[in-house]
């Protein structure tokens, strides 16, 4: 399973790809919003200093909601790094946009998925990756892992390359039970990952084996 990190922090970016186990950013323009990232040229120099941290696939989310603009987007977004992945929203000139791109070898993560019947357009016009929210639809009540569950068995079916990349987690069995169901990919907030670390066991088993060892060294 990959590890994406979501966020824009170059700081968390930096922190978890030290850790040893990323294999790449996702971004939104919210979490760019949140680090105070504006202005065209300010938002191009930030996506080129996340992919001078990490080596691998880098969402960078395009504005525009028409097809023309989405594409002009999205290949001025590729020229930055090859690293780039445009992410496209789940909309009907998204979903033109998507196959455009993909006819072109231009990768894509189609994001805002919330439903399996979107996840199976989004396949088909050739996305590289698939977003569906999971947190969000916890968030309403809604079990988001079973959308996971659905996308897997749909993509199974019929052979569909495109990454299922679970996103919107927001804890540790978000992402043990997205590994369980065989998402491809899981992207979340670094103190997700960090959670992975901890059982109590570990700390106390840790804290005896250190004071014996100091029983017998001094
Ligand atoms: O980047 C898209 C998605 O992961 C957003 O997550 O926590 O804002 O619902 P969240």
């Amino acid at each position: 399973m990959k590890f994406f990190i979501d966020t824009a922090s170059l700081k968390d970016i930096q922190e978890a790809q030290d850790l040893g186990v990323l294999d790449g950013v996702t971004t939104n323009p919210s979490l760019m919003a949140k680090e105070g990232i504006g202005g065209e040229e300010n938002v191009k120099n930030h996506y080129k200093a996340i992919c001078e941290i990490v080596d691998g696939d880098v969402s960078a989310e395009v504005i525009s909601t028409d097809f023309e603009g989405i594409v002009r987007e999205g290949e001025e977004l590729v020229k930055l790094d090859d690293q780039i992945v445009v992410k496209v929203p789940m909309i009907k000139d998204g979903i033109k946009a998507i196959k455009y791109f993909s006819e072109r070898g231009i990768r894509t993560n189609c994001t805002l998925v919330f439903s399996a019947g979107q996840a199976l357009l989004a396949a088909k016009a050739g996305a590289t990756y698939v977003s569906p929210f999971i947190g969000r639809l916890d968030d309403i009540s809604t079990d988001g892992l079973q959308l996971i569950q659905d996308i897997r068995d749909i993509y199974d079916n019929y052979g569909y390359t495109t990454e299922i990349l679970a996103a919107s987690v927001r804890h540790p069995m978000h992402i043990l039970e997205c590994a369980k169901i065989g998402a491809d990919v899981m992207t979340g907030p670094l103190s997700a990952i960090l959670a992975l670390l901890k059982h109590p066991l570990t700390d106390n088993g840790l804290a005896q084996f250190l004071a014996d060892h100091a029983k017998v060294n001094g």
